[in-house]
Protein backbone atom coordinates (compact mmCIF):
# COMPACT_ATOMS: atom_id res chain seq x y z
CA UNK A 1 0.00 0.00 0.00
CA UNK A 2 1.36 3.29 -0.80
CA UNK A 3 2.55 5.62 2.34
CA UNK A 4 0.21 8.27 2.91
CA UNK A 5 2.02 11.56 2.87
CA UNK A 6 1.92 14.48 5.37
CA UNK A 7 4.06 17.94 4.39
CA UNK A 8 4.81 20.14 7.35
CA UNK A 9 6.41 23.48 6.89
CA UNK A 10 8.19 26.25 9.45
CA UNK A 11 8.19 29.92 8.62
CA UNK A 12 11.27 30.68 6.81
CA UNK A 13 13.45 32.67 8.99
CA UNK A 14 14.56 36.37 8.39
CA UNK A 15 18.72 35.74 8.50
CA UNK A 16 18.83 39.03 9.72
CA UNK A 17 20.88 38.24 12.83
CA UNK A 18 21.76 35.12 14.82
CA UNK A 19 18.58 32.43 15.46
CA UNK A 20 17.65 32.33 18.93
CA UNK A 21 15.52 30.22 21.04
CA UNK A 22 12.27 31.23 20.23
CA UNK A 23 13.11 30.08 16.30
CA UNK A 24 13.93 27.15 18.20
CA UNK A 25 11.17 26.87 19.29
CA UNK A 26 8.92 26.42 16.46
CA UNK A 27 11.85 24.23 14.56
CA UNK A 28 11.75 21.58 17.57
CA UNK A 29 7.89 21.42 17.28
CA UNK A 30 7.96 21.02 13.84
CA UNK A 31 10.65 18.38 13.75
CA UNK A 32 8.83 16.23 16.72
CA UNK A 33 5.85 16.00 14.70
CA UNK A 34 7.85 15.66 11.73
CA UNK A 35 9.15 12.69 13.36
CA UNK A 36 6.03 11.42 15.22
CA UNK A 37 4.69 11.51 11.66
CA UNK A 38 6.96 9.13 10.20
CA UNK A 39 7.16 6.74 12.76
CA UNK A 40 3.28 6.39 12.66
CA UNK A 41 3.98 5.22 8.63
CA UNK A 42 3.56 8.84 6.81
CA UNK A 43 6.11 9.89 3.58
CA UNK A 44 6.76 12.94 5.45
CA UNK A 45 8.01 16.38 4.08
CA UNK A 46 9.48 18.52 6.57
CA UNK A 47 10.65 21.95 5.05
CA UNK A 48 12.46 24.74 6.98
CA UNK A 49 14.45 27.98 5.07
CA UNK A 50 15.30 31.28 5.35
CA UNK A 51 13.68 34.37 4.17
CA UNK A 52 16.39 36.91 2.20
CA UNK A 53 15.18 39.11 0.49
CA UNK A 54 14.00 42.59 1.58
CA UNK A 55 14.78 46.22 2.69
CA UNK A 56 15.42 45.15 6.47
CA UNK A 57 18.49 42.91 5.21
CA UNK A 58 19.41 45.78 2.32
CA UNK A 59 20.05 48.09 5.28
CA UNK A 60 22.08 45.45 7.52
CA UNK A 61 24.58 44.62 4.94
CA UNK A 62 24.71 48.39 3.91
CA UNK A 63 25.82 48.98 7.38
CA UNK A 64 28.27 46.39 7.65
CA UNK A 65 29.51 47.37 3.96
CA UNK A 66 29.15 44.14 2.43
CA UNK A 67 26.53 42.45 -0.05
CA UNK A 68 23.81 41.46 1.18
CA UNK A 69 24.59 37.82 0.13
CA UNK A 70 27.95 38.09 1.86
CA UNK A 71 25.91 39.40 4.91
CA UNK A 72 23.31 36.71 5.16
CA UNK A 73 25.62 33.68 3.46
CA UNK A 74 27.51 33.13 7.05
CA UNK A 75 24.40 33.25 9.21
CA UNK A 76 22.56 30.49 7.41
CA UNK A 77 25.93 28.27 7.51
CA UNK A 78 25.31 29.22 11.32
CA UNK A 79 21.62 28.45 11.78
CA UNK A 80 22.31 24.97 9.56
CA UNK A 81 24.72 24.02 11.91
CA UNK A 82 22.07 25.21 14.87
CA UNK A 83 19.91 22.63 13.07
CA UNK A 84 22.16 19.92 13.40
CA UNK A 85 23.24 20.24 16.72
CA UNK A 86 19.25 19.79 17.54
CA UNK A 87 19.27 16.76 15.22
CA UNK A 88 16.51 18.66 12.95
CA UNK A 89 15.40 16.37 10.55
CA UNK A 90 14.50 18.79 7.83
CA UNK A 91 14.19 17.05 4.32
CA UNK A 92 14.79 19.90 2.49
CA UNK A 93 16.08 23.99 3.58
CA UNK A 94 14.79 26.40 1.17
CA UNK A 95 16.76 29.74 0.64
CA UNK A 96 14.73 31.99 -1.31
CA UNK A 97 17.94 33.54 -2.87
CA UNK A 98 18.03 29.92 -4.51
CA UNK A 99 18.05 30.49 -8.39
CA UNK A 100 15.05 28.30 -8.55
CA UNK A 101 13.02 29.72 -5.88
CA UNK A 102 13.88 33.55 -7.53
CA UNK A 103 12.63 31.48 -11.31
CA UNK A 104 9.41 30.27 -10.12
CA UNK A 105 8.16 33.60 -7.51
CA UNK A 106 8.48 35.73 -10.73
CA UNK A 107 6.30 32.89 -12.48
CA UNK A 108 3.86 32.72 -9.81
CA UNK A 109 3.82 36.61 -9.97
CA UNK A 110 3.15 36.71 -13.47
CA UNK A 111 0.41 34.37 -13.40
CA UNK A 112 -1.25 36.61 -10.79
CA UNK A 113 -1.06 39.23 -13.07
CA UNK A 114 -2.36 37.03 -16.14
CA UNK A 115 -5.19 36.03 -14.27
CA UNK A 116 -6.20 39.95 -13.66
CA UNK A 117 -5.46 40.05 -9.55
CA UNK A 118 -2.30 42.14 -10.09
CA UNK A 119 -2.50 45.86 -11.23
CA UNK A 120 -0.71 49.11 -11.10
CA UNK A 121 -1.60 52.11 -8.82
CA UNK A 122 0.07 53.81 -6.58
CA UNK A 123 1.37 53.25 -3.26
CA UNK A 124 0.77 55.76 -0.80
CA UNK A 125 1.11 54.03 3.19
CA UNK A 126 2.84 52.97 6.61
CA UNK A 127 5.71 50.49 6.36
CA UNK A 128 7.24 49.31 9.04
CA UNK A 129 10.94 47.89 7.95
CA UNK A 130 11.96 45.20 10.88
CA UNK A 131 8.65 43.64 10.42
CA UNK A 132 8.73 44.02 6.31
CA UNK A 133 4.81 45.12 6.70
CA UNK A 134 2.03 47.80 5.19
CA UNK A 135 0.06 49.21 7.96
CA UNK A 136 -3.29 51.70 7.90
CA UNK A 137 -3.40 54.81 10.22
CA UNK A 138 -6.04 53.10 12.28
CA UNK A 139 -4.21 49.55 12.52
CA UNK A 140 -0.87 51.49 14.38
CA UNK A 141 -1.06 51.46 17.96
CA UNK A 142 -1.29 54.10 20.24
CA UNK A 143 2.02 55.88 19.75
CA UNK A 144 1.11 55.78 15.88
CA UNK A 145 4.23 52.87 16.07
CA UNK A 146 3.87 49.20 14.15
CA UNK A 147 1.79 47.32 16.53
CA UNK A 148 3.55 43.87 16.35
CA UNK A 149 6.95 45.50 17.06
CA UNK A 150 5.96 49.00 18.21
CA UNK A 151 8.87 50.53 16.20
CA UNK A 152 8.78 53.55 14.09
CA UNK A 153 6.69 53.27 10.88
CA UNK A 154 7.59 55.35 7.73
CA UNK A 155 5.01 57.01 4.89
CA UNK A 156 6.05 55.45 1.43
CA UNK A 157 4.75 56.27 -1.60
CA UNK A 158 5.64 55.07 -4.85
CA UNK A 159 4.35 53.32 -8.67
CA UNK A 160 3.17 49.51 -7.31
CA UNK A 161 1.41 46.73 -8.17
CA UNK A 162 -1.33 45.76 -6.32
CA UNK A 163 -2.74 41.83 -5.44
CA UNK A 164 -6.43 42.30 -5.35
CA UNK A 165 -7.02 40.74 -2.27
CA UNK A 166 -10.54 42.29 -1.75
CA UNK A 167 -11.36 40.24 -4.44
CA UNK A 168 -11.44 36.98 -2.61
CA UNK A 169 -12.78 38.13 0.45
CA UNK A 170 -16.07 36.36 0.54
CA UNK A 171 -13.87 33.30 -1.10
CA UNK A 172 -12.22 33.36 2.34
CA UNK A 173 -14.87 33.39 4.45
CA UNK A 174 -16.41 31.06 3.11
CA UNK A 175 -13.12 28.61 3.04
CA UNK A 176 -12.94 29.42 6.50
CA UNK A 177 -16.49 28.20 7.89
CA UNK A 178 -16.38 25.49 5.48
CA UNK A 179 -13.13 24.08 6.83
CA UNK A 180 -13.45 24.87 10.44
CA UNK A 181 -9.94 23.04 11.09
CA UNK A 182 -8.14 25.22 8.79
CA UNK A 183 -7.10 27.86 11.88
CA UNK A 184 -5.81 26.69 14.95
CA UNK A 185 -5.99 27.29 17.37
CA UNK A 186 -9.90 28.48 17.12
CA UNK A 187 -8.78 31.83 18.79
CA UNK A 188 -6.69 32.26 16.25
CA UNK A 189 -9.66 32.69 13.53
CA UNK A 190 -11.87 34.88 15.45
CA UNK A 191 -9.06 37.21 15.27
CA UNK A 192 -8.43 36.77 11.70
CA UNK A 193 -12.15 37.21 11.35
CA UNK A 194 -13.12 39.97 13.26
CA UNK A 195 -9.82 41.97 12.92
CA UNK A 196 -9.08 41.94 9.33
CA UNK A 197 -11.96 40.27 7.21
CA UNK A 198 -14.52 42.09 8.71
CA UNK A 199 -13.58 45.12 8.61
CA UNK A 200 -13.41 44.67 4.81
CA UNK A 201 -9.83 43.38 3.00
CA UNK A 202 -8.11 45.43 1.02
CA UNK A 203 -5.70 45.13 -1.94
CA UNK A 204 -2.25 44.52 -1.29
CA UNK A 205 0.64 46.17 -2.35
CA UNK A 206 2.73 43.86 -3.68
CA UNK A 207 6.34 45.54 -5.32
CA UNK A 208 8.53 48.02 -4.20
CA UNK A 209 10.78 50.20 -6.20
CA UNK A 210 12.26 52.14 -3.75
CA UNK A 211 15.45 49.55 -2.87
CA UNK A 212 16.68 46.75 -5.01
CA UNK A 213 17.05 43.74 -2.81
CA UNK A 214 14.10 41.29 -3.86
CA UNK A 215 13.11 39.57 -7.18
CA UNK A 216 12.94 41.70 -10.03
CA UNK A 217 8.86 41.28 -10.98
CA UNK A 218 9.72 40.03 -14.47
CA UNK A 219 7.79 42.23 -16.79
CA UNK A 220 9.03 45.29 -14.97
CA UNK A 221 12.34 45.04 -13.61
CA UNK A 222 12.69 47.99 -12.08
CA UNK A 223 10.20 46.81 -9.37
CA UNK A 224 11.27 43.64 -6.69
CA UNK A 225 8.16 41.95 -5.61
CA UNK A 226 7.22 42.07 -2.00
CA UNK A 227 9.17 40.06 0.46
CA UNK A 228 6.12 37.81 1.80
CA UNK A 229 5.14 37.39 -1.52
CA UNK A 230 7.98 35.90 -2.09
CA UNK A 231 8.30 34.55 0.72
CA UNK A 232 4.83 32.46 0.83
CA UNK A 233 5.26 31.00 -2.60
CA UNK A 234 8.78 29.30 -1.07
CA UNK A 235 5.95 26.62 -0.17
CA UNK A 236 5.16 25.62 -3.45
CA UNK A 237 8.29 26.52 -5.03
CA UNK A 238 10.36 23.78 -3.10
CA UNK A 239 8.11 21.82 -4.69
CA UNK A 240 8.53 22.77 -8.35
CA UNK A 241 5.55 24.75 -9.01
CA UNK A 242 4.71 25.95 -11.77
CA UNK A 243 7.99 24.02 -13.53
CA UNK A 244 7.56 20.46 -12.74
CA UNK A 245 3.76 20.01 -11.97
CA UNK A 246 4.23 15.92 -11.76
CA UNK A 247 6.42 15.39 -9.31
CA UNK A 248 7.00 16.53 -5.93
CA UNK A 249 3.80 19.06 -6.15
CA UNK A 250 1.69 16.39 -7.24
CA UNK A 251 2.92 14.09 -4.31
CA UNK A 252 2.99 16.64 -1.29
CA UNK A 253 1.02 19.62 -1.99
CA UNK A 254 -1.75 21.13 -0.77
CA UNK A 255 0.46 21.02 2.83
CA UNK A 256 -0.96 19.35 5.86
CA UNK A 257 0.33 21.63 8.22
CA UNK A 258 1.86 25.40 8.28
CA UNK A 259 3.57 25.93 11.91
CA UNK A 260 4.08 29.52 12.81
CA UNK A 261 4.09 32.16 15.22
CA UNK A 262 1.42 34.00 15.84
CA UNK A 263 2.49 37.52 14.59
CA UNK A 264 2.41 35.75 11.32
CA UNK A 265 -1.23 33.88 11.17
CA UNK A 266 -2.53 36.34 8.97
CA UNK A 267 -0.23 36.41 6.21
CA UNK A 268 -0.61 32.47 6.47
CA UNK A 269 -4.28 32.59 6.76
CA UNK A 270 -5.28 35.80 4.30
CA UNK A 271 -2.42 36.77 2.09
CA UNK A 272 -1.39 32.95 1.21
CA UNK A 273 -4.94 31.37 0.33
CA UNK A 274 -5.86 34.29 -1.95
CA UNK A 275 -2.80 33.77 -3.56
CA UNK A 276 -3.79 30.09 -3.87
CA UNK A 277 -7.20 30.75 -5.00
CA UNK A 278 -5.68 33.40 -7.54
CA UNK A 279 -3.28 30.64 -8.60
CA UNK A 280 -6.03 27.54 -9.05
CA UNK A 281 -4.46 25.69 -6.24
CA UNK A 282 -5.81 23.66 -3.15
CA UNK A 283 -4.98 25.50 0.12
CA UNK A 284 -3.52 24.33 2.91
CA UNK A 285 -5.08 22.06 5.24
CA UNK A 286 -4.44 23.70 8.42
CA UNK A 287 -1.96 26.97 9.64
CA UNK A 288 -1.55 26.58 13.19
CA UNK A 289 -0.31 29.66 15.24
CA UNK A 290 1.90 29.15 17.92
CA UNK A 291 2.58 31.42 21.04
CA UNK A 292 5.72 33.23 22.20
CA UNK A 293 8.18 32.36 24.15
CA UNK A 294 8.91 35.46 26.64
CA UNK A 295 11.94 36.45 28.62
CA UNK A 296 11.40 38.77 31.34
CA UNK A 297 8.15 39.62 29.93
CA UNK A 298 9.03 40.19 26.52
CA UNK A 299 9.88 38.70 23.50
CA UNK A 300 12.71 37.23 22.79
CA UNK A 301 14.53 39.06 19.81
CA UNK A 302 16.98 39.41 17.26
CA UNK A 303 16.62 43.32 17.57
CA UNK A 304 16.22 43.92 21.10
CA UNK A 305 19.46 41.45 21.52
CA UNK A 306 18.21 39.46 24.74
CA UNK A 307 19.42 36.11 23.98
CA UNK A 308 22.51 33.77 23.94
CA UNK A 309 23.25 31.53 21.33
CA UNK A 310 21.33 28.38 21.74
CA UNK A 311 24.05 26.05 21.43
CA UNK A 312 25.05 27.54 24.86
CA UNK A 313 22.26 25.75 26.68
CA UNK A 314 23.16 22.11 24.16
CA UNK A 315 26.82 21.95 25.39
CA UNK A 316 25.70 22.61 28.77
CA UNK A 317 22.73 20.76 29.57
CA UNK A 318 22.57 18.47 25.93
CA UNK A 319 20.98 18.31 22.89
CA UNK A 320 17.77 16.56 24.74
CA UNK A 321 16.92 18.88 27.72
CA UNK A 322 16.72 21.50 25.37
CA UNK A 323 14.26 19.77 23.22
CA UNK A 324 12.35 18.46 25.80
CA UNK A 325 11.56 21.74 27.76
CA UNK A 326 10.83 22.96 24.55
CA UNK A 327 8.29 20.84 23.77
CA UNK A 328 6.88 20.41 27.59
CA UNK A 329 7.18 23.67 29.25
CA UNK A 330 4.65 25.34 27.42
CA UNK A 331 1.22 24.42 26.16
CA UNK A 332 1.24 24.85 22.42
CA UNK A 333 -0.61 27.94 21.38
CA UNK A 334 -0.24 29.94 24.29
CA UNK A 335 2.78 32.42 25.17
CA UNK A 336 5.33 31.29 27.74
CA UNK A 337 8.30 32.31 29.74
CA UNK A 338 11.81 30.83 28.89
CA UNK A 339 14.62 30.93 31.26
CA UNK A 340 17.16 28.90 32.32
CA UNK A 341 16.14 28.32 35.68
CA UNK A 342 12.91 26.97 34.33
CA UNK A 343 15.39 24.60 31.60
CA UNK A 344 17.36 23.23 34.58
CA UNK A 345 14.24 22.85 36.83
CA UNK A 346 12.66 20.48 34.14
CA UNK A 347 15.56 18.99 33.33
CA UNK A 348 16.06 17.74 36.71
CA UNK A 349 12.21 17.25 37.82
CA UNK A 350 11.41 14.72 34.81
CA UNK A 351 15.00 14.32 32.55
CA UNK A 352 16.63 13.35 35.75
CA UNK A 353 14.09 12.30 38.41
CA UNK A 354 11.51 10.37 36.59
CA UNK A 355 12.92 9.29 33.18
CA UNK A 356 16.59 8.71 34.63
CA UNK A 357 16.29 7.30 37.67
CA UNK A 358 13.56 4.76 36.44
CA UNK A 359 15.99 3.46 33.89
CA UNK A 360 18.96 3.64 36.26
CA UNK A 361 17.15 1.70 38.46
CA UNK A 362 15.88 -1.09 36.46
CA UNK A 363 18.82 -1.96 34.74
CA UNK A 364 20.84 -2.05 38.10
CA UNK A 365 18.32 -4.43 39.75
CA UNK A 366 18.34 -6.61 36.60
CA UNK A 367 21.88 -6.61 36.86
CA UNK A 368 22.45 -7.22 40.31
CA UNK A 369 19.65 -10.23 40.50
CA UNK A 370 19.75 -11.74 37.47
CA UNK A 371 23.01 -11.15 35.61
CA UNK A 372 21.06 -8.86 33.09
CA UNK A 373 19.44 -11.73 31.88
CA UNK A 374 15.83 -10.90 30.66
CA UNK A 375 12.61 -13.12 31.39
CA UNK A 376 9.47 -13.17 32.07
CA UNK A 377 7.40 -16.58 33.60
CA UNK A 378 4.26 -14.56 33.67
CA UNK A 379 4.11 -14.32 37.53
CA UNK A 380 1.44 -11.45 37.40
CA UNK A 381 -0.16 -9.81 40.27
CA UNK A 382 -3.18 -7.44 40.34
CA UNK A 383 -0.51 -4.22 40.91
CA UNK A 384 1.23 -5.40 38.02
CA UNK A 385 -2.38 -3.40 36.00
CA UNK A 386 -1.09 0.15 37.21
CA UNK A 387 1.68 -0.18 34.44
CA UNK A 388 0.39 -2.43 31.91
CA UNK A 389 -3.44 -1.61 31.24
CA UNK A 390 -2.13 1.84 31.08
CA UNK A 391 0.87 0.91 28.65
CA UNK A 392 -1.50 -0.32 26.58
CA UNK A 393 -3.62 2.70 26.06
CA UNK A 394 -1.10 5.27 25.96
CA UNK A 395 -0.18 4.76 22.08
CA UNK A 396 -3.69 5.92 21.60
CA UNK A 397 -3.88 8.80 23.52
CA UNK A 398 -0.55 9.78 22.12
CA UNK A 399 -1.96 9.17 19.29
CA UNK A 400 -5.08 11.86 19.67
CA UNK A 401 -2.78 14.36 21.34
CA UNK A 402 -0.56 14.71 18.60
CA UNK A 403 -3.03 15.19 16.20
CA UNK A 404 -4.81 17.85 17.96
CA UNK A 405 -0.87 19.16 18.15
CA UNK A 406 -1.30 19.00 21.91
CA UNK A 407 2.66 18.31 21.98
CA UNK A 408 3.23 18.99 25.48
CA UNK A 409 0.21 17.05 26.80
CA UNK A 410 1.50 13.96 25.16
CA UNK A 411 4.42 14.41 26.52
CA UNK A 412 2.80 14.02 29.92
CA UNK A 413 0.70 11.11 29.38
CA UNK A 414 4.33 9.61 28.28
CA UNK A 415 5.62 10.39 31.59
CA UNK A 416 2.62 9.57 33.58
CA UNK A 417 3.76 5.96 32.64
CA UNK A 418 7.14 6.53 33.54
CA UNK A 419 5.67 7.97 36.91
CA UNK A 420 4.12 4.87 37.40
CA UNK A 421 6.81 2.61 37.09
CA UNK A 422 8.86 4.57 39.05
CA UNK A 423 5.31 3.87 41.85
CA UNK A 424 5.70 -0.27 41.05
CA UNK A 425 8.82 -0.33 42.18
CA UNK A 426 8.11 0.75 45.47
CA UNK A 427 5.14 -1.05 45.65
CA UNK A 428 6.46 -4.32 44.32
CA UNK A 429 9.83 -4.15 46.57
CA UNK A 430 12.20 -5.69 44.27
CA UNK A 431 14.92 -5.85 46.69
CA UNK A 432 12.73 -8.10 49.12
CA UNK A 433 11.42 -10.74 46.85
CA UNK A 434 15.17 -10.80 46.35
CA UNK A 435 15.60 -12.12 50.12
CA UNK A 436 13.12 -14.73 49.07
CA UNK A 437 13.38 -17.87 46.67
CA UNK A 438 10.41 -18.75 46.22
CA UNK A 439 9.74 -15.33 44.51
CA UNK A 440 12.35 -15.23 42.35
CA UNK A 441 9.65 -15.94 39.21
CA UNK A 442 7.89 -13.13 40.49
CA UNK A 443 11.28 -10.88 40.27
CA UNK A 444 11.60 -11.25 37.03
CA UNK A 445 7.91 -10.73 35.99
CA UNK A 446 8.57 -7.20 38.13
CA UNK A 447 11.37 -6.57 36.38
CA UNK A 448 10.08 -6.96 32.55
CA UNK A 449 7.09 -4.97 33.11
CA UNK A 450 9.44 -2.54 34.35
CA UNK A 451 11.50 -3.37 31.48
CA UNK A 452 8.59 -3.10 29.16
CA UNK A 453 7.27 0.08 30.16
CA UNK A 454 10.40 1.80 29.77
CA UNK A 455 11.05 -0.04 26.14
CA UNK A 456 7.13 1.68 25.37
CA UNK A 457 7.84 5.16 26.76
CA UNK A 458 10.75 5.10 24.81
CA UNK A 459 9.56 4.19 21.55
CA UNK A 460 6.90 6.51 21.97
CA UNK A 461 9.35 9.40 23.58
CA UNK A 462 11.89 8.97 19.92
CA UNK A 463 10.30 12.16 18.33
CA UNK A 464 10.96 14.29 20.80
CA UNK A 465 14.07 13.07 22.63
CA UNK A 466 15.89 10.60 20.09
CA UNK A 467 19.60 10.53 21.58
CA UNK A 468 17.97 9.38 24.78
CA UNK A 469 15.59 6.96 22.76
CA UNK A 470 18.45 5.45 21.22
CA UNK A 471 20.58 5.42 24.06
CA UNK A 472 17.89 3.40 25.77
CA UNK A 473 17.22 0.94 23.49
CA UNK A 474 20.52 0.21 23.29
CA UNK A 475 20.84 -0.44 26.97
CA UNK A 476 17.33 -2.93 26.53
CA UNK A 477 19.63 -4.67 23.41
CA UNK A 478 15.96 -4.59 22.13
CA UNK A 479 15.13 -4.78 18.62
CA UNK A 480 11.95 -4.18 18.92
CA UNK A 481 12.01 0.07 18.72
CA UNK A 482 9.36 0.55 15.99
CA UNK A 483 5.53 1.87 16.61
CA UNK A 484 3.95 -1.76 15.47
CA UNK A 485 5.77 -3.16 18.66
CA UNK A 486 4.04 -0.83 20.54
CA UNK A 487 1.79 -3.70 22.48
CA UNK A 488 2.93 -5.09 25.80
CA UNK A 489 4.77 -8.09 25.73
CA UNK A 490 7.05 -7.62 23.04
CA UNK A 491 10.29 -7.26 24.69
CA UNK A 492 12.67 -10.07 23.89
CA UNK A 493 13.28 -12.48 26.87
CA UNK A 494 16.13 -14.00 25.18
CA UNK A 495 18.62 -11.01 25.78
CA UNK A 496 21.02 -9.68 28.04
CA UNK A 497 21.25 -6.07 28.85
CA UNK A 498 23.73 -3.59 28.35
CA UNK A 499 25.86 -1.23 30.92
CA UNK A 500 23.79 1.39 32.13
CA UNK A 501 24.61 4.76 31.24
CA UNK A 502 23.71 7.73 32.96
CA UNK A 503 20.93 9.35 30.35
CA UNK A 504 21.21 13.03 32.30
CA UNK A 505 23.23 14.38 34.98
CA UNK A 506 21.14 16.13 37.57
CA UNK A 507 21.98 19.85 37.07
CA UNK A 508 23.16 21.37 40.38
CA UNK A 509 21.49 24.81 40.76
CA UNK A 510 22.54 27.52 43.55
N1 LIG B 1 10.36 35.58 7.36
C1 LIG B 1 9.13 35.64 8.05
C2 LIG B 1 8.34 34.35 7.85
C3 LIG B 1 8.03 34.02 6.43
S1 LIG B 1 7.17 32.52 6.28
C4 LIG B 1 6.69 32.46 4.69
C5 LIG B 1 9.38 35.84 9.54
N2 LIG B 1 10.59 35.55 9.98
S2 LIG B 1 11.09 35.71 11.50
O1 LIG B 1 12.44 35.24 11.51
O2 LIG B 1 10.86 37.04 11.96
O3 LIG B 1 10.17 34.81 12.37
C6 LIG B 1 10.02 33.46 12.04
C7 LIG B 1 9.25 32.72 13.09
O4 LIG B 1 9.96 32.71 14.31
C8 LIG B 1 7.89 33.34 13.38
O5 LIG B 1 6.92 32.29 13.34
C9 LIG B 1 8.02 33.85 14.78
O6 LIG B 1 6.83 33.78 15.52
C10 LIG B 1 9.05 32.90 15.33
N3 LIG B 1 9.67 33.47 16.50
C11 LIG B 1 10.53 34.54 16.55
N4 LIG B 1 10.74 34.83 17.86
C12 LIG B 1 10.03 34.01 18.66
C13 LIG B 1 9.92 33.78 20.02
N5 LIG B 1 10.53 34.53 20.91
N6 LIG B 1 9.16 32.73 20.42
C14 LIG B 1 8.58 31.87 19.54
N7 LIG B 1 8.65 32.06 18.26
C15 LIG B 1 9.23 33.22 17.79
O7 LIG B 1 8.46 36.23 10.23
Amino acid sequence: MEKKKFYITTPIYYPSAEFHIGHCYTTIIADAIARYKRLCGYDVFFQTGTDEHGQKIEKKAEEKGVTPKEYIDPIIDNAKDLWASLGISYDYFIRTTDEDHMRRAQQIFKKMYDNGDIYKGEYKGLYCTPCESFWTESQLDEDGHCPDCHREVHEVSEEAYFFKLSKYQDNLVEFYETHPDFIQPESRKNEMLNNFIKPGLEDLCVSRTSFSWGIPVSFDEKHVIYVWIDALSNYITSLGYPEELDDKFKRYWPADLHLVGKEIVRFHTIIWPCMLMSLGLELPKQVFGHGWLIINGGKISKSLGNYKDPREYIDAYGVDAVRYYALREVPFGNDGNFSEDLLVARTNADLVNTLGNLVNRTIAMSKKYFDSKVENPGVTEEVDDSIISYAKMLPSLVETKMNGLKVNEALEDIFELLKRSNKYIDDTTPWILAKDETKTDRLKTVLYNLLESIRISAILLRPFIPTTSDKIFNMLNTKNIEFDTLDFGNLETDITLNESEILFQRIETK
